[in-house]
């Protein structure tokens, strides 16, 4: 949610801060601004493209700057509202990812002074406070500032009294500051500084930062220097690159395989049917004890939570309640240590899964993570945690990291069961068959151009079922939010069998039915489910597994999917549902990897 770049070093940094925006233009793409000290400021309503056609790279030359990608919370997206915002004297210049809670009071208060105000935005509230408390040290005023603030920030602030040097703070907004030869880069998310550096070093809650050229230093919420370690990136360049696929979306769905393996790798023990998992190893003596847990995590996160509780109960034993992070407030509120919290998230840094994080904390829950991204606030709150290992997941639909997340899932359930008495042949059954997913999701791939002539075919619904039961329901649910995200078209996920209770009413033949009827003990329900709607004429697309004869005779499409144990079909059935929604969006003519309205990492509650 807006994205955040800053440099400061000897070369230009007019080039860097413009790459960088791109890279984290999914945080938000309303508006884009740059500011450098040496030249300037410009600011373009829209995708970063648009600021980088009004910039004359000859004239725009200069060591630091500060550039800002946005998503609109206070304020329509126009180029009055788009960052960088400066003080009344137009001497320093911020930019701000967060909300300012007690703007409306700090606003009128700074009106009260006279002080006049550009746009509808809380930053330049921020501005005009740090302005007033500049006179010659700029840490200072910042820190002055601070301390009137309610909210949340990622914050970079210059000033052109001295050029060189960027104050970076942030609360419950993330920064991380990555350290160059001679040169300091700053930014929201560290895939933005991945040409450049792979060290990197996270700001903790309440930190402020000075970065100079050639030196950084951190201080803690009461001014003491904090001294930080820094955080190697595993990441590499051509992870955030499309690598010539036309979309991130698209190429993150064809890294399927490997993501899986990625997941995998190290952790599985086939021979004795266990995994392992170093993150959370010294702590099995707990998780063997806990006698609830609670899931949460938002959007495909949560959906993801959805499936890992069928896992856990099943293979475990372990009852599981999952929650949306939002919705979440009264039922963590069990003050016990039996209890645990697990939260999941890609980017590690939502806000709502992260308040749900820090109530669970303070109810005395054992917290543990699912995240993808290494050292983000999430991972680094949590008691122990996992972490995917997907690589960086760029597109805003969530599709890698989820499918990554599922098997995560796999992998802990397998995990504590075999703590607490799942048979040595059962959890070799598992470990065997989670090591064949990545050769079984190629396989899924390989129909890539079949499931987009099927998207291609019903290109005109406007309105679409994803039907599914038990594991398959939560893919119902993801596979109707990724056709929303990506192609808008009013999609809604549904029990089969809960069908004809209501939403029956809704079918005719210009609404696609996608039903998900893998051979389980679901298969004949789900044939009963198909036949409830073809007999109201909506067209079904099944997903089912190969050789299938009674679903594909009913259906008017097919997609089949190889065969694995039913607890871990879902990883392999989601595959296709993510390709239908990706080749649904493009058949619209629709921007996939940057759907209107929409941030990748929601940063505010
Ligand atoms: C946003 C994204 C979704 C994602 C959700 C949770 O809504 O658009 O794709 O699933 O946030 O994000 P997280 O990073 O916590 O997994």
């Amino acid at each position: 949610m807006c994205g955040i770049i800053g440099y400061t070093g000897n070369r230009n940094a007019t080039p860097i801060l413009l790459s960088g925006l791109k890279s984290l233009e999914y945080r938000g793409y309303d508006s884009a601004g740059i500011y450098l000290p040496a030249v300037g400021v410009c600011k373009a309503v829209g995708p970063v493209e648009n600021l980088v056609e009004h910039i004359d790279v000859k004239k725009w030359k200069g060591t630091s700057g500060i550039a800002h990608t946005r998503w609109a919370t206070h304020g329509p997206p126009t180029e009055v509202n788009a960052h960088p915002h400066s003080d009344e004297r137009g001497t320093v210049w911020i930019v701000h990812n967060g909300i300012i809670e007690n703007n409306d009071a700090l606003r009128e208060g700074l009106l009260a002074r006279g002080i006049e105000f550009r746009s509808d935005t809380d930053t330049e509230v921020l501005a005009k406070l740090i302005g007033i408390h500049y006179q010659s040290d700029l840490y200072k005023a910042v820190n002055q500032t601070l301390r009137l603030v309610r909210g949340t920030y990622g914050l970079v602030v210059t000033s052109h009294e001295c050029p060189d040097t960027l104050l970076v703070a942030s609360l419950g907004s993330p920064i991380v500051i990555g350290i160059g030869n001679k040169e300091h880069f700053v930014a929201s998310d560290p895939s933005a500084l991945l040409p450049y550096t792979k060290d990197v070093v996270y700001l903790e809650d309440g930190e402020i930062a000075i970065v100079k050229p050639e030196s950084y230093q951190v201080f803690n919420k009461k001014g003491e220097e904090s001294k930080k370690t820094s955080t190697l990136l595993d990441w590499s360049v051509n992870e955030v690159q499309k690598d010539g696929f036309d979309h991130f979306m698209l190429k993150e769905i064809h890294e399927a395989p490997a993501v899986i393996e990625q997941t995998l790798r190290g952790r599985l023990l086939p021979e004795i049917g266990r995994s392992k998992l170093g993150g959370i190893d010294s702590l099995i003596g707990d998780l063997v004890n806990i006698k609830h847990m609670t899931i949460v995590g938002c959007g495909s996160a949560y959906y993801a939570g959805l499936l890992g509780k069928y896992m856990l109960e099943e293979c475990a034993s372990l009852p599981v309640t999952v929650e949306i992070s939002s919705e979440s407030r009264c039922q963590l509120m069990r003050e016990d240590s039996l209890n645990a919290l697990l939260v999941v998230s890609q980017s590690g840094e939502t806000a709502d899964t992260l308040s749900a994080l820090r109530r669970g904390k303070e109810a005395g829950m054992l917290t543990l993570g699912i995240v993808n991204v290494v050292g983000s606030t999430i991972a680094r709150e949590v008691r122990a945690g996992v972490y995917n290992h997907a690589g960086p997941e760029i597109a805003v639909a969530s599709t890698k990291a989820f499918l990554s997340q599922l098997t995560v899932f796999a992998l802990l359930s397998l995990f504590i069961a075999r703590e607490k008495g799942m048979s040595l042949s059962e959890g070799q059954i598992m470990a065997k068959e989670l090591a064949t997913l990545p050769e079984k999701a190629s396989k899924v791939l390989e129909q890539a151009d079949h499931i987009k002539s099927i998207a291609e075919m019903y290109s005109k619904a406007t309105s679409m079922f994803f039907l599914g039961r038990l594991y398959h329901t939560p893919v119902a649910y993801e596979g109707a939010l990724k056709v929303k995200e990506v192609a808008y078209v009013r999609a809604e996920g549904y029990p089969a069998g809960e069908l004809k209770h209501g939403p029956i009413a809704l079918l005719d033949e210009m609404v696609p039915v996608i039903a998900l009827a893998p051979k389980d003990e679901t298969y004949q329900k789900m044939c009963s489910s198909i036949k409830e709607v073809t007999a109201r004429k909506a067209p079904v697309i099944a997903v089912t597994q190969q050789n299938d004869r009674e679903v594909s005779s009913l259906s008017s499409a097919v997609i089949e999917i190889p065969e694995t144990i039913p607890l871990l079909q879902p990883i392999l059935s989601s595959i296709p549902l993510q390709l239908f929604a990706y080749y649904s969006g493009i058949s619209r003519g629709l921007n996939v990897d940057r759907p209107r309205n929409l941030a990748k990492s929601v940063t505010v509650e």
